[in-house]
């Protein structure tokens, strides 16, 4: 005889059936301005679409400088994906970053966006994009500031969708993921550089999931530096992190964890390191876990194993030297 457990029939029915596919969809707010590691988050997103793993659905700009969205469409180009829709912070300013990367992205690799000036607003952009999804599919990944996504927050009814931001990224989104803040205290430069308040008011008001990775994450992870040898000459990656960080240099992986995570969940790279609690956001940008209220809110933490940080540090650079054309 054998005893069926309920679980093991639940599985055994789920795995018969055909299932509605659960494809991650994706989009994407970078500030890709200063750091380089926007630019492996982007290449990682255009990489799991590019394998049939995710969709990338748009890209949004949250800094205001006109070659950030250009830097975006040279990436996107790259990866053979130059049609996907990027929007991009107004007004537009000729600011660049010194060691800059977006500048060189825009002028010397090609692309479609040539100009932040020449594109939709963020707002517009992200409620046609959600008004068009399935209920409940869309996970935003946020790995800048917080202009954009506020923004969509706090919209009003338009001809898309008669429903406000808060009630259209109630419908529409699974979940947002951030990289900001530190945890389970401290402070972080995209939440303490910008606008507080708007992390303060995303935190307070988002209707549906939050996962946070921190700080504390990203500064464990080590990647990049074998670009330089091993990713081809033409490759807007490559050239990014030449250029921010100098040859043969690993970069701090901070964004790229968030694609990470948002495109396979936990996956055995990551745990949640907080049991409830929710985010405490305050004036200066520093944020605290508090154990109540509790909220759908989670942040990232390393499993408890040797190592575990090299483990995704290892995968990450294998996935920015992966080919795709
Ligand atoms: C920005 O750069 C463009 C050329 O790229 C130039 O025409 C314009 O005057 C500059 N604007 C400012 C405010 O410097
Ligand atoms: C929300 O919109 C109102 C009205 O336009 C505006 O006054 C307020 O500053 C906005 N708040 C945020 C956080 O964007
Ligand atoms: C893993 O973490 C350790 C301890 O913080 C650090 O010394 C090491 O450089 C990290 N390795 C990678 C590949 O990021
Ligand atoms: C931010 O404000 C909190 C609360 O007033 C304070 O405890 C913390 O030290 C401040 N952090 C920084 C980095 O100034």
């Amino acid at each position: 005889m054998f005893i069926l457990y309920p679980l093991l029939a639940a599985a055994t029915l789920a795995a018969a059936q055909p299932r509605a596919p659960t494809k991650p969809k994706l989009i994407i707010d970078t500030d890709i301005y200063s750091d380089c590691d926007d630019v492996a988050a982007l290449a990682l997103a255009n990489l799991f679409h590019a394998r049939g793993q995710i969709e990338l659905l748009g890209v949004a700009v949250d800094t205001p400088s006109r070659y950030g969205a250009p830097a975006v469409s040279s990436i996107n180009t790259y990866y053979g994906h130059p049609t996907i829709p990027i929007a991009a912070r107004k007004p537009v300013t000729n600011a660049t970053f010194t060691p800059d990367y977006p500048h060189l992205l825009a002028t010397r690799y090609p692309g479609v966006v040539r100009d932040g000036e020449d594109t939709p607003d963020p707002v517009p952009l992200y409620r046609e994009l959600l008004a068009g999804q399935d209920d409940g599919s869309v996970t935003i990944v946020s790995v800048g500031y917080f202009e954009n996504i506020a923004g969509l927050l706090n919209s009003t009814a338009d001809a898309v969708s008669p429903l406000a931001g808060r009630d259209l990224v109630a419908k529409k989104v699974k979940e947002i993921v951030i990289m900001g803040g530190k945890y389970p205290a401290g402070s972080e430069f995209n939440f303490d550089s910008d606008n507080p308040s708007l992390v303060q008011f995303i935190t307070e008001n988002w209707p549906t999931r939050m996962v946070f990775t921190g700080y504390e994450i990203g500064i464990n992870i080590l990647a990049g530096a074998v670009l330089t040898d091993y990713a081809p000459k033409d490759s807007p990656v490559r050239a990014a992190y030449i250029a921010y960080n100098g040859p043969n240099k690993n970069r701090y992986a901070w964004d790229p964890t968030a694609v990470i995570y948002a495109s396979f969940g936990l996956d055995n790279l990551f745990v949640y390191g907080n049991h409830g609690g929710s985010v405490y956001v305050q004036n200066n940008g520093s944020d605290v876990w508090r154990d109540s209220p509790t909220k759908d809110q989670h942040y990232l933490a390393f499993p408890e194993r040797e190592g575990a940080n090299v483990t995704i540090a290892n995968r990450l650079d294998e996935w920015l030297l992966e080919k795709v054309h």
